[in-house]
């Protein structure tokens, strides 16, 4: 395996590692093998992939010895539902899967959520394996059990933890996805950066064109770090009662517009999760944590990778009152507080869990939000 980076996941009994190179398809089945128990592998699919990266991984499958069942998912947020988690494990049932069989996502972060919900409950729980396809899934969501579907409340409200075996990120998979995919991805990476790396975010900020172009090395030099600082926040917080947390940067007023937004098509994460950033930003500048140069240097990079930065940038209407009841169903609100992850510097985040929706109210007034 050329220029193959292991990363080690310290979880005790859940340990697992990641593998990070280039070109590792013809590499899966001997990388997976230790956690099979008999040679049948169901892989949960993305169904855009079904011409592109699937072949050729049913065929090292074959080649290995290998029998496979395909179950295809259809491409998008909806699929991460009570429908979809129906229809896959009735036909995963109909097709003979047993306790001891093996289940791969194959596919970006809906399918790994999905997946890794489905593997998690059936039969109590069997062997999962996440080949993350998208930036995006191999940087965040194939790294650190968080599993879930979304209801019509908000997203992710139904899930588990539950660790995969292994993670098999091939950066090659990445030629195929789309420019906006691509921003997505590295929406997720910056995060690293901001909240616990400046020599990180520094490094970005020179490599940011290199990474759009897909540059390997930098790509998984990218991968590996992210992963890695993913990796000892996990290590610490498994279930997330503390600093895991810090890791949804961003999110608390990404999930709520990505929820009101998903539908049809106009915000994905990584852009939702960039709006976000750009908001904990601002704030933590307007209650005087961040200096205004650091927030001016954030905002700049997430506007120099060409994602969005407030909500007017993007077709459609959401108004204040509409994103803070969506907020209302953020994992992390209680005793009807919200929870902000903010900014002391870059490279510095804390958790703010005591923030009125007064507090909130007033900021989207300061931004213009009607
Ligand atoms: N579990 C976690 O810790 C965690 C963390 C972050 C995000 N997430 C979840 O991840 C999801 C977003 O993930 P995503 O951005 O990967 O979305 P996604 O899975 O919808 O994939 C995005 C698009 O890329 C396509 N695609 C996937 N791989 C491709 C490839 N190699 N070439 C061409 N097209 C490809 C898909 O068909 C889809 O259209 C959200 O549901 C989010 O909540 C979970």
């Amino acid at each position: 395996m050329t220029k193959t980076k292991t990363i080690k996941i310290n979880l005790d009994k859940n340990s697992y590692d990641i593998y990070i190179g280039e070109n590792l398809t013809s590499e899966i089945p001997s990388i997976i093998s230790p956690f099979m128990k008999r040679n049948k592998i169901f892989i949960i699919c993305d169904e855009s992939l079904g011409s592109i990266i699937l072949p050729e991984i049913k065929n090292s499958f074959i080649d290995a010895g290998f029998e496979i069942f395909v179950s295809f998912v259809q491409t998008g947020e909806n699929s991460k539902s009570f429908e979809s988690l129906e229809f896959t494990i009735s036909e995963l049932l109909d097709n003979g899967i047993e306790r001891n069989d093996t289940i791969i996502a194959l596919g970006g972060g809906v399918i790994g959520d999905l997946a890794g919900f489905i593997s998690s409950i059936i039969y109590r729980g069997i062997n999962f394996i996440q080949v993350p396809t998208t930036l995006l899934a191999q940087v965040d969501s194939s790294v650190g059990g968080k599993t879930a579907i979304n209801v019509k409340q908000g997203k992710n409200l139904v899930g588990s933890f539950y660790q995969p075996k292994t993670v098999i990120t091939d950066v090659s998979f990445l030629s195929s996805l789309s420019e906006r995919e691509i921003k997505c991805g590295l929406s997720e990476i910056v995060k690293y950066g901001i909240i616990g790396d400046r020599d990180f975010f520094n490094w970005l900020k020179e490599n940011i064109d290199n990474l759009a172009k897909l540059d390997q090395d930098c790509l998984i030099y990218a991968i590996e770090k992210s992963c890695s600082m993913k990796a000892n926040i996990v290590q610490k917080d498994e279930k997330e009662s503390g600093d895991r947390a810090l890791l949804n940067f961003g999110h608390t007023f990404g999930h709520a517009l990505e929820k009101h937004f998903t539908k049809n098509g106009v915000l994905m994460h990584g852009e939702a999760v960039a709006i976000g950033m750009v908001y904990a930003t601002k704030f933590s500048g307007n209650i005087g944590a961040l200096k205004k140069d650091e927030c001016d240097e954030i905002i700049n990079l997430i506007s120099d990778i060409g994602l969005p930065i407030s909500i007017n940038d993007i077709k459609g209407e959401i108004t204040k009152e509409e994103i803070l009841n969506l907020m209302m169903y953020d994992k992390k609100r209680a005793n009807q507080r919200n929870t902000l992850i903010l900014l002391n510097k870059i490279g510095e985040a804390f958790i703010n869990n005591n923030v009125s929706d007064k507090e909130i109210i007033d900021f989207f007034n300061m931004e213009n939000i009607q």
